[in-house]
């Protein structure tokens, strides 16, 4: 495996060995003092903790035991012999990496974290102890930006492998059950093989045509600005999406797609976003329509706001506010 670029990606499937090469990339770091301050970040707090500091495949269990780092759960630290030390953060609690400064990191399921691209540049910004910086993020794919644009910079190095790859230290009952299960479906390609997958079946708006359809910026006056929501039913981790799309029509007759919102949201979470959004575009109401379709969680919300209304802004000229996220054509 190299490591001689500033980041390094290690792709792959379930129980590939993902969390061990982060865990031995980080003790083999330390052991050759190429750096003293290392992040350690995992989707939750419990994760870096079970999962990256004190799992089968983490820190402590791999460690020899004249290099073993003594870890305080309660500071959330590890400190090796030789005075090196690592500090666990969350993925889903960005601002903890507002402020630390690291010569190192190890990034676990980026993929995962709630806020992954505010946590990842948190984490990189403060990147800058030492002569080379480096991180290293060992994940699953998940179709997510983030993820895209790791892949596509020149200074990642992307390793990349399958769960089969480590079949010989893996359970023979999870071989039977989980391989048999999810050998040969959309699932299995993504959580075995670790295929970055492109587009849901059936889906109306593939990644090829988004992707051919980008504008560099759009007009910055548009005839009617709509943000538009369809709330998942419900709120738990494995709800679907709210979607939450801001959009434009022009005077042409063109529909700009402003800004994606979209996101895996409480009835309150998703209710101020919409609402945010909103009176960011000044998308004054003419005319509001309910979604009955569905009797859920989301009808109990009050916000005095447009909560689980499709919002039409009037169809009167209005200038477009700068910061808009993407700029598609549709
Ligand atoms: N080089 C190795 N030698 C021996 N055992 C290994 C090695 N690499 C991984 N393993 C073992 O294989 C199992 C899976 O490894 P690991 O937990 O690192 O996989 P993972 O890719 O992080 O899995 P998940 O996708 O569930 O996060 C663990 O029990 C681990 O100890
Ligand atoms: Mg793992």
């Amino acid at each position: 495996m190299l490591f001689s670029e500033s980041m390094v990606k290690i792709v792959a499937g379930r129980g590939f060995g993902k969390t061990r090469s982060g865990a031995e990339w980080v003790r083999e770091q330390v052991e050759r003092q190429r750096c003293e301050r290392i992040a350690l970040v995992a989707e939750t707090a419990a994760d870096a903790r079970n999962v990256m500091v004190e799992g089968e495949s983490g820190i402590l269990a791999i460690s020899r035991p004249d290099c073993r780092p003594i870890y305080e759960p309660s500071k959330r630290r590890l400190q090796w012999p030789n005075g090196a030390v690592a500090t666990t953060y969350a993925g889903d609690e960005p601002d903890q990496l507002r402020g630390p400064q690291h010569d190192a990191a190890w990034a676990d399921e980026p993929a995962k974290w709630k806020y992954p691209t505010l946590a990842w540049d948190n984490m990189e910004l403060g990147l800058r102890l030492g002569p080379d910086p480096r991180i290293v993020a060992t994940t699953t794919p998940r179709h997510i930006q983030l993820l895209r644009d790791l892949i596509r910079d020149p200074m990642t190095v992307v390793t990349r492998g399958s769960t089969y790859d480590n079949l010989p230290n893996l359970a023979p009952g999870f071989i039977d059950r989980v391989l048999k299960k999810y050998e040969g479906t959309r699932l299995g390609r993504q959580e075995l093989h670790a295929e970055l997958l492109e587009d849901v079946p059936g889906a109306l708006w593939t990644r090829k045509i988004i992707e051919a359809s980008r504008v560099p910026a759009f007009p910055s006056e548009l005839c009617r600005i709509v943000v538009a929501v369809d709330p998942a039913v419900s709120s738990g981790e494995e709800s679907n999406e709210t979607g939450i799309i801001v959009a434009g029509l022009a005077a042409n007759g063109h529909a700009f797609v402003l800004e994606d919102l979209s996101g895996r949201l409480s009835p309150d979470g998703w209710a101020r976003q919409a609402v945010r959004a909103y009176h960011h575009y000044r998308a004054r109401p003419d005319r509001r329509r309910s979604e009955q379709r569905r009797r859920s969680d989301r009808e109990r919300v009050a916000h005095g706001g447009p909560a689980g209304v499709v919002s039409l802004g009037a169809c009167q000229p209005r200038q477009v506010p700068a910061g808009g996220a993407d700029c598609r054509a549709l």
